[in-house]
């Protein structure tokens, strides 16, 4: 399988940048974004050598309607736009997304500003969060986020495209939503409606057993059997903001976009058993959008055939 980008597979360190573009004149500037997004993993490589420690990665994705101006007869299955679901789940889309993460902000920072440089005014930014570690790996409700995000070899198994779409094998799908909570709210529910809103307990994660843990809990909505296999995604997601705004910048990796599509259906009560996941009593999603992420050998060839 061809190599995937750096930032996908290993586990996410300590801190993230999350770019979303608009390509200001598609038709025109096409060739110069692809040139630049070509030469991200260099420019990954160069800034995550002048700190080894930093474990400084990243990825470079593309929206739906940009590949559409790349390559419209060529492209990945699976790629559509954000399916929105009425205001509560708005798809705002967007061009390139870059993902930066590292254990160093001020690197992050550094590599997002060569490549923005780079880009010039081919772009615009529509979207700019600076994710942060909050108490270890918890999300800004308290709870232990990644408890069960697949690990080792399966991070591969589930991220990656594979042999059903042998062009585009060892790129990954990107769903992105930026969550704003309310964490007054939040703040005012008693621990143990917190833990039956999540599924598990607060302080270890331990997930509530399935007598106490409401139909209703996030994890009930999220955890999806088919032909006896749990649907399963790699989550990046990081908690961001300031006291005035903040929340998680939720962000997956799949090979089949229609598995994080059916968990935020459940989520919020689409599906069809009139339930919906109380967490979302708490907070609201303000962006949605979904991208590419090619191989490093598809990434370079796509450059090649713009030049
Ligand atoms: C405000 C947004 C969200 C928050 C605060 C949140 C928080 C959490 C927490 C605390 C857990 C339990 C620990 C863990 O296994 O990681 C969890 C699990 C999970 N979440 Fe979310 N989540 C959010 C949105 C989403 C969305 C939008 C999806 C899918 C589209 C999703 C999919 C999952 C999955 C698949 C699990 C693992 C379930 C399991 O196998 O036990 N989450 N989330």
């Amino acid at each position: 399988m061809s190599q995937p980008q750096g930032g996908i597979l290993p586990e996410p360190t300590s801190s993230a940048l999350f770019l979303i573009l608009r390509v200001r004149n598609p038709a025109q500037d096409v060739g110069a974004v692809l040139r630049v997004s070509a030469r991200v993993p260099a420019l990954v490589a160069k800034v995550a050598a002048a700190d080894r420690r930093s474990r400084l990665v990243g990825n470079i994705g593309i929206g739906s309607e940009f590949w559409e101006v790349i390559s419209p007869a060529k492209r990945p299955k699976r790629l559509r736009p954000f399916n929105a679901i009425d205001r509560r789940a708005p798809n705002t889309g967007g061009d390139v997304l870059l993902h930066i993460i590292s254990r160093r902000p001020d690197l992050n920072f550094e590599l997002a500003m060569r490549i923005m440089n780079e880009l010039g005014d081919t772009v615009d930014v529509i979207d700019e969060v600076h994710g942060f570690r909050y108490l270890g790996t918890r999300d800004l409700t308290g709870f232990l986020d990644g408890t069960e995000n697949p690990k080792g070899k399966q991070r591969a198994v589930v991220a990656l495209i594979g042999e059903e779409d042998p062009d585009f094998a060892g790129g990954s799908y990107v769903f992105t939503q930026r969550y704003v909570h309310d964490l007054k709210k939040w703040a005012t529910v008693p621990l143990r409606e917190q833990e039956g809103t999540i599924g598990r307990r607060k302080k270890d994660s331990k997930q509530l057993t399935d007598k106490v843990r409401p139909a209703t809990a996030h994890i009930s909505r999220v955890v999806i059997e088919e032909h006896g296999e749990e649907l399963q995604i790699v989550r990046h997601s990081f908690p961001y903001g300031t006291l005035a705004e903040a929340g998680l910048f939720f962000i997956a990796y799949t090979k089949d976009l229609a598995i994080p599509e059916k968990m935020l259906s459940r989520m919020l009560g689409t599906s069809g058993d009139d339930l919906h996941d109380h967490l979302m009593d708490f907070t609201r999603a303000v962006s949605g959008a979904t991208f590419f992420a090619p191989s490093l050998k598809v990434l370079r060839s796509l450059a090649l055939h713009h030049t």
